[in-house]
């Protein structure tokens, strides 16, 4: 946990950004696994936590926007729970402890909630993301279950995206601890990836475990899979063969609550075939092009298409495309070898704020979302400021399925040369990711350099 002023700061600057109305910010409860007292690892809400801090069940929090007065909802716990679970400090010591004045119980909140809707004020709340949220929500504030989402406040949204976007120093290095534990999960994957045979569970449970012994759990489910075409494969079942690359997306939170998401791509065996080398330098390439463009005042999408058109080019002179680069690259081809955008926010949440809606976080008035394949599915494309966090994550795919579409549809024929683009049908796929900060002038890789060059991947699984 941060200082009592940090928390603080944070709802003042938050309240005067509202300016009129209540704040409530709901807490997670537990969600069961496979019966009530068997729950999924607790995971509080990030935004609660920026605010009112407490990684436990069932609270709340709520800030009078007018006149600054705050609260921290919850119930104590009582013997039957210090018994099964241990004593924890009392919600109003919770509370003085984050420099919150205001303390009460589930009920006090119900009736606060009450009196404010009796009263005709605005109650300000996030869209919930979990079926328990959205019936408190629902029942606390008399709205219909399924509208919930309809009345979720964009003030509230805006002024979050707002503050929680530029991360100040102390959780910048909140998050290059997490980086930190990443380094350690990744050089593990690459050591472990030398031996021809072993399971990727082998390598996922060990990548895993590295994470809970750094204190936190994985800031997302792990992908590790020689399938890297399947972006988000969370199938861990097969062999590590001669020939097949493995993509390696991980990362950890902090006990503190921040992650990171790093990928790495490496031969199965510790060394790179010419095809391998060819296509994971062009990602590679695409990679360092985005990490140069990256400054305030420039649009990540504008760096998303600078990325896809070096990527573009590498591709070229492999002899996968042909024609002009910019104009395949306009036309919408590189859908069909990097179907994501080429980065994201990230923090407390390994897609920042992405609960909130991927567009307010991602774009605004100056920067609209595209609707083109591939470009469509870039999540943050408004222009970049001093003190963002995000991610730098060009990919190239052989996706059978949509090589297979695409010929059918006899898209980009004039750009895309499908005879040679066929024998890449069995490579799988690559990614390079590192978490990225944007500083005044420019960008700075975050944490401790994880092996990514060709020569240094191919020496650490030597
Ligand atoms: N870890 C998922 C992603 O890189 O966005
Ligand atoms: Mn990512
Ligand atoms: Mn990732």
């Amino acid at each position: 946990m941060f200082s009592k002023s940090t928390y603080i700061e944070r709802r003042k600057i938050l309240a005067n950004e509202v300016k009129d109305g209540l704040i409530l910010l709901l807490g997670n409860g537990d969600v069961p696994f496979n019966y009530t007292n068997n729950c999924y690892t607790f995971r509080q809400d990030s935004s609660f936590r920026y605010y009112f801090e407490y990684p436990l069940i069932d609270l709340a929090g709520v800030i009078d926007a007018n006149n600054g007065e705050e609260y921290l909802f919850g119930d104590d716990v009582e013997i039957e729970d210090i018994i099964w679970s241990g004593p924890v400090a009392t919600i109003s010591e919770r509370a003085s402890l984050i420099g919150v004045k205001n303390s009460g119980t589930r009920k006090d909140l119900y009736n606060l909630m009450e009196e404010a809707i009796l009263k005709g004020r605005q109650i300000h709340f996030l869209p919930p993301y979990r079926a328990e949220n959205r019936n408190i929500l629902s029942s606390m504030l008399h709205i219909k279950n399924s509208h919930v989402e309809k009345f979720a406040s964009i003030a509230l949204r805006k002024a979050i995206v707002k503050q929680r976007s530029i991360k100040s120093l102390e959780e910048i290095a909140e998050i290059e601890k997490a980086i930190e534990t990443a380094y350690q999960m990744h050089t593990t994957m690459m050591r472990m990836a030398k031996d021809l045979g072993t399971y990727e569970y082998e390598i996922a449970g060990k990548m895993e475990g590295i994470a809970l012994s750094g204190g936190g759990p994985v800031s997302f489910p792990i992908i590790l899979t020689t399938h890297g075409e399947i972006l988000h494969g969370h199938d861990h079942s097969l062999k590590l063969q001669k020939g097949r690359m493995l993509v390696s997306d991980a990362g950890c939170e902090t006990p503190s609550g921040y992650c990171s998401d790093i990928t790495r791509t490496v031969p199965c065996g510790g060394k790179f075939d010419q095809r391998q080398k060819d296509i994971y330098q062009a990602v590679l390439n695409s990679n360092l092009e985005a990490l140069k463009q990256i400054k305030p005042n420039v649009e990540y999408k504008k760096i998303h298409i600078k990325a896809v058109t070096v990527l573009a080019q590498c591709l070229k002179d492999i002899g996968l495309i042909k024609g002009n680069v910019d104009d395949a690259v306009n036309e919408g081809v590189m859908g069909l070898f990097m179907p994501h955008g080429l980065g994201h926010l990230m923090g407390m949440d390994v897609h920042d704020m992405e609960n909130f809606d991927e567009n307010l976080v991602g774009y605004d008035e100056k920067t609209s979302r595209s609707t083109q394949f591939g470009l469509s599915s870039l999540r943050f494309g408004r222009k970049l400021e001093e003190g963002i966090v995000l991610t730098d994550e060009p990919g190239c795919y052989f996706v059978p399925a949509l090589i297979d579409k695409f010929k059918a549809e006899k898209k980009f024929l004039s750009f895309v040369n499908y005879n040679e683009v066929e024998k890449y049908k069995d490579f799988g796929g690559i990614r390079i990711e590192d978490d990225i900060l944007v500083t005044e002038k420019g960008s700075r890789v975050l944490g401790k350099p994880i092996p990514k060059t060709v020569e240094e991947i191919e020496e650490i699984m030597a």
